[in-house]
């Protein structure tokens, strides 16, 4: 496996290399990303992951300089999943001049849900997204499903602009009891941890009672958000939407059984964590 620092040395690598399948990440791996680089093998063509923390897509007040850099450690779980080239720029090899211009993504489906509490998140996410897209030129890139709105953002990005890569969903991993995997557990202490699973288990009760045919979106969201209150969790949302657009499902979606996702997204602490349950029928 080759790590890469400079834009220009990726090129050279990958000069010759034929169709690539591409896994953008911010580093601090675990098991969810891992899992995304072997799906990227079975894709075809060599792996190439990025590790880069965005700034753009952090707010002033987030955590962009506590996010966990743990590069040593990320390349040799990269070297073990099977990824043939790592590309870590730093700021000054990827933003040299400020990055001023930028992607607005499709309101219809940024400004809802994550991007109603993090204005401005999207569009630095699919900033990056489309210059790491122009730096590595894959034939595929993979995107976890944790990040449900995420994936669905980049796929629109991608069909509007018309670019030659075909996006992959990838499967949630999630801990043995449930909690999704993300580099930002570890910021919970063992409390906020043992709660945490109130998070999985609050969105599959949603998605179980809107499957057997509870078809109030309203109260089920609201007795989440209740049960959410007494494990401990600041509800910042819990919505059911259709699996397609983020949509709220219409009558006309349960008549047709739209197949609809739970999302939410909540704080347990100073953590704010998202996750999402799939349910086959609205
Ligand atoms: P990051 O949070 O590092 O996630 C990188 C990829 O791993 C994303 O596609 C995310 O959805 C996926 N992922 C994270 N946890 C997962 C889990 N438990 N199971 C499956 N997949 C999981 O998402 C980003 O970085 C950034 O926004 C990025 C796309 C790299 C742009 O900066």
């Amino acid at each position: 496996m080759q790590t890469i620092h400079t834009i220009a040395a990726l090129r050279h690598a990958l000069a010759g290399c034929g169709a690539t399948s591409f896994v953008p990440t911010m580093g601090n791996l675990h098991e969810g990303h891992l899992a995304l680089v072997r799906e990227a093998g079975r894709q075809g063509g060599p792996v190439v992951a990025s590790i880069f923390v965005n700034r753009l897509q952090f707010a002033p007040h987030e955590d962009f300089d506590r996010y966990p850099r743990t590069l040593a450690r990320d390349c040799e779980l990269l070297a073990e999943a099977g990824c043939d080239i790592v590309f870590a720029p730093d700021e000054s090899e990827f933003y040299p001049q400020p990055q001023t211009y930028a992607v607005r993504p499709d309101p219809a489906l940024a400004d809802i849900l994550e991007g109603e509490f993090r204005p401005g998140f999207f569009s630095g996410v699919c900033t990056v997204v489309l210059k790491l897209f122009a730096c590595v030129q894959p034939a595929v890139a993979v995107f976890g499903k944790k990040d449900y709105q995420q994936w669905k953002v980049v796929g629109r990005m991608v069909e509007q602009f018309a670019l030659p890569i075909r996006i992959v969903g990838g499967e949630t991993v999630r801990a043995e009891d449930g909690l999704a995997l993300s580099s930002r557990n570890g910021y919970l202490n063992p409390d906020e941890r043992a709660r945490a699973v109130g998070l999985s288990r609050a969105l599959a009760r949603v998605r179980d009672a809107w499957m057997t045919g509870a078809h109030d979106a309203a109260g089920l969201e609201a007795s989440a958000v209740a049960e959410l209150r007494s494990g401990g969790w600041v509800s910042d949302y819990v919505s059911i939407r259709r699996q397609s657009d983020l949509v709220v499902p219409t009558s006309q979606d349960r008549a047709v059984g739209a197949p609809v996702v739970v999302l939410a997204a909540a704080r347990m602490g100073s953590t704010r964590l998202i996750d999402n349950v799939e349910g086959g029928t609205a």
